[in-house]
């Protein structure tokens, strides 16, 4: 379950304070599929960072499975995220000097899993890159490279995944495999899907939709 209360995130600047999420509550619960959408610069980025406890809010509350990341410290917030949270960034975030199979196969090095490199290179393999293993992210394509992000996140299992804009850069065909990949798992191992997205028909696969607008929710 991820619960969040009352979050607000400003931003100091030359001219001032700048308030990005303004007064945001919601509850998602386990196994949920939840869309966010809104126009770029609304805020949905900041939004997911926040409840990933990936930032530090300026106020309110980010309860997963009823521990309030905000209490925690950093190690222990990187411990949540460790064993309960999946992330696909915007930006993808590879770690450039590790080639796409060490990418994905980080999580588990960092669970002390067993058995790593083969479960890696199947979920490569899922996400269609077989045969890019060796590569490194500046050698592979844009879509290609957020493969590999998703990868990265769907090795671990995670309660909860977080994907922004997981379809962003891909062509329709890619596209439409990877969304198959995210609902699976919804479906399947009972992952809560918090999906930021333009994309209208992802939107409308999801259980639930929340428009952000200006910081704030405009319908949920
Ligand atoms: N560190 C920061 N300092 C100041 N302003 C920031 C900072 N980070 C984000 N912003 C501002 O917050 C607003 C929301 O940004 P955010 O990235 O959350 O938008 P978004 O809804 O994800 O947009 P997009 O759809 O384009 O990805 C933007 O106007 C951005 O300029
Ligand atoms: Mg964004």
């Amino acid at each position: 379950m991820l619960k969040i209360e009352n979050l607000v995130k400003s931003f100091t600047t030359d001219n001032g304070s700048l308030d990005i999420i303004k007064d945001i509550s919601f509850t998602i619960n386990h196994g949920e599929s939840v869309a966010i959408v809104g126009a770029s610069g609304s805020g949905k980025t900041t939004l997911l960072g926040l409840a990933a406890g990936l930032d530090i809010p300026t106020s309110g509350k980010v309860f997963i499975d009823d521990v309030d990341l905000t209490l925690l410290s950093e190690d222990d917030k990187a411990d949540v995220r460790n064993q309960k949270i999946g992330f696909i960034f915007q930006n993808f975030q590879l770690l450039p000097s590790l080639t796409a199979l060490e990418n994905v196969m980080t999580p588990l090095e960092l669970q002390g899993k067993s058995n790593i490199k083969k479960h890696a290179l199947d979920i490569l393999e899922d996400v269609g890159l077989k045969g890019r293993e060796k590569h490194y992210p500046t050698q592979l394509s844009g879509g290609e490279q957020q493969r590999v992000a998703l990868a990265r996140a769907f090795v671990s299992n995670p309660k909860i995944l977080f994907a922004d804009e997981p379809t962003g850069n891909l062509d329709d065909k890619t596209s439409a495999h990877v969304e198959n990949l995210l609902f699976r798992m919804n479906k399947e191992n009972n992952t809560t899907l918090v999906i930021v997205t333009h994309d209208p028909l992802l939107a409308k696969k999801a259980d639930r939709v929340i428009v952000v607008k200006d910081g704030k929710i405009k319908t949920d």
